[in-house]
C-alpha cells in the first residue's frame, strides 16, 4: 500500500475506458467467428496496433480520431498475420467496440465509488463511441460526463489530454483520482498531477519512469475497498 490511510480528499474519480471499465478482448468472439483460431492473435494485434498509432500520431503531432485509428489498425493485424478480411467482416469486428463487455465488478463497483463523489470517463475514445458502450453496458447514469480526448486532438498520455480534468470537473488536479489498467495511463496521469489508481488486471510490471500510482489494486471492487478504508 504506497497510499497513506485517510490521505485523500478526492472530488471525483476520473476513469479510462478501454482496458478498465470495457474489456477490448471482449472483440475474441467476434475475431474467432471470422478468423477461427487465429481470433486471439488479431484481438491482442488489433489493440496493440491501436494504441501504438495513437502514440505514433501524437508525436508525429497528427490527429485522427480513435475510431479511425482503431479500423486502421484492425486492417494492419490482418494484413500483418496475412488474412484477408471482407468489408461486411471488417466492418462487423469494428462495431464490435460499440458493445465491448464491461469487466464483471464494474457496474457494482461504480454504484460504490459513486457514492461520495463525481464519476467521468477520460478516454482516448470518440464521443460517440464513449456514449455508445457506456449505454451498451447499462452505465450511462453512474457517470456526470464522457470526455474525449477529441476536445483536445491529441491522444494520451499527452498532458493536454489529463488537464481537460480539472477544467472540466472546476477542481485542482489533486482532488481527482484517476483510474486507469493502463500502464501509460497512469504514468501520464501521475506526471500531469493527478492522483492515480492502478488497476493491474493482468498483474503487469509497473512502469519505472519515476511517476508511480498511488494506489495498485486488481480490481474496481478492490479499488472500492480502499478507498472506503481511506475513508476518503
Ligand atoms: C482509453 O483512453 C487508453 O484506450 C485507452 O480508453
Amino acid at each position: 500500500m504506497s497510499e497513506r490511510a485517510g490521505s485523500f480528499n478526492l472530488g471525483a474519480l476520473a476513469f479510462d475506458a478501454y482496458g478498465t471499465l470495457f474489456d477490448v478482448h471482449s472483440v475474441l468472439a467476434a475475431c474467432e467467428a471470422a478468423f477461427p483460431s487465429r481470433g486471439e492473435a488479431v484481438s491482442r494485434l488489433w489493440r496493440d496496433k491501436q494504441l501504438e498509432y495513437s502514440w505514433l500520431l501524437s508525436l508525429m503531432d497528427r490527429y485522427e480520431n480513435f475510431w479511425t485509428v482503431t479500423e486502421k489498425a484492425l486492417r494492419y493485424a490482418c494484413q500483418r498475420l496475412g488474412l484477408s478480411c471482407d468489408p461486411a467482416t471488417h466492418t462487423r469486428m469494428l462495431e464490435s467496440y460499440y458493445r465491448l463487455a464491461a469487466y464483471p465488478e464494474v457496474p457494482a463497483a461504480l454504484a460504490r465509488l459513486a457514492v461520495k463523489r463525481r464519476l467521468v470517463i477520460l478516454s482516448n475514445g470518440t464521443p460517440q463511441m464513449l456514449a455508445a458502450v457506456t449505454r451498451a453496458a447499462g452505465l450511462t447514469a453512474v457517470f456526470d460526463e464522457l470526455i474525449s480526448v477529441e476536445a483536445v486532438g491529441i491522444y494520451k498520455p499527452s498532458p493536454r489530454v489529463y488537464a481537460l480534468l480539472p477544467q472540466r470537473l472546476g477542481m485542482p488536479a489533486e482532488r481527482i483520482g484517476f483510474v486507469s489498467s493502463n500502464a501509460f495511463d497512469i504514468t501520464g496521469a501521475k506526471a500531469f498531477g493527478l492522483r492515480t489508481f492502478w488497476v493491474n488486471r493482468q498483474d503487469a510490471t509497473p512502469d519505472g519512469l519515476g511517476y508511480p500510482p498511488d494506489i495498485v489494486v486488481r480490481t474496481l471492487a478492490e479499488l472500492a475497498d480502499r478507498l472506503a478504508a481511506a475513508r476518503t
